[in-house]
């Protein structure tokens, strides 16, 4: 594989990517090269700005985002439900993909799809603390106090559960709209936490998770390729866990 469609997999732009080569800034196995066109080979390492990456050819991985739709599982098949997400993938061919994490199924936004197992693990697990963020509206009007009281942690069901953060950005009448930062993706995380204050959610949107933002596939059922800077990041959440 060229050394510049490499750096494209880690998520360099090409133009970025002979840019890091020819201004001297690549590395491989400790000799200096400035040919993007350069071939590299599996094992080898390749050091950008002094920053080593083992290669690892990684062309059968694909990133996408879906907008989860209300009343659809997230998960790819369920002899319970007859909408599921696996029902959208197959329409859209992407069968090869698995879920990043779950969403409930009345709820909609982002849900990364993938079929990188590693960061499946990763962007999952509670050790290495992805940030989701949510939209809830909930009912009533909520005491800033006991948003405090959620981002201090309170006990449920015999588990600990917090916010990371919690702000209000809306009143409305009955109702208020919550944005609510998460850490650890524990299930029902948001509507235990609201149900425990009094405040129970009627409606609930993830619009971030890590790095990928709700608005590269705005409305539900919006599938979207990760790519450039935004695959970028997400493949550094995978590198630095390796480092953890
Ligand atoms: N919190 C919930 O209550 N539900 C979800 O689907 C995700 C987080």
């Amino acid at each position: 594989m060229k050394l510049q469609k490499y750096l494209q997999q880690l998520g360099y732009s090409r133009r970025k990517a002979d840019d890091l080569a020819f201004t001297g800034r690549i590395m491989v196995n400790n000799q200096r090269i400035e040919q993007p066109w350069y071939e590299i080979n599996e094992g080898d390492v390749v050091s950008i700005d002094g920053v080593d990456y083992v290669v690892q050819f990684e062309t059968r991985f694909e990133y996408y985002v879906l907008n989860k739709p209300k009343g659809y599982v997230s998960s790819l098949s369920d002899p319970k439900e007859d909408k599921t997400i696996g029902e959208i993938l197959r329409k859209r061919n992407l069968t090869n993909l698995k879920p990043v994490g779950r969403l409930d199924k009345d709820a909609s936004g982002v849900i990364i799809l993938t079929n990188d197992g590693e960061l499946i693990n990763v962007l999952t697990s509670a050790r290495y603390g992805t940030e989701r963020v949510y939209k809830a509206k909930v009912k009533g009007k909520v005491a800033r106090a006991k948003l405090e009281m959620l981002k201090s942690g309170i006990e449920d069901e015999g588990e600990f559960l917090k916010c990371e953060d919690a702000k209000i950005v809306e009143e409305q009448v009955g109702y208020s709209l919550v944005e609510v930062k998460m850490i650890k993706g524990k299930k029902h995380e948001v509507k235990r936490l609201f149900a425990h204050i009094g405040n129970p959610v009627v409606e609930l949107v993830r619009t971030k998770y890590g790095p990928i933002d709700i608005s590269i596939v705005p409305n539900q059922g919006d599938i979207a390729k990760i790519r450039g800077d935004l695959l970028k990041a997400l493949l550094d959440i995978k590198r630095l866990a390796k480092t953890l």
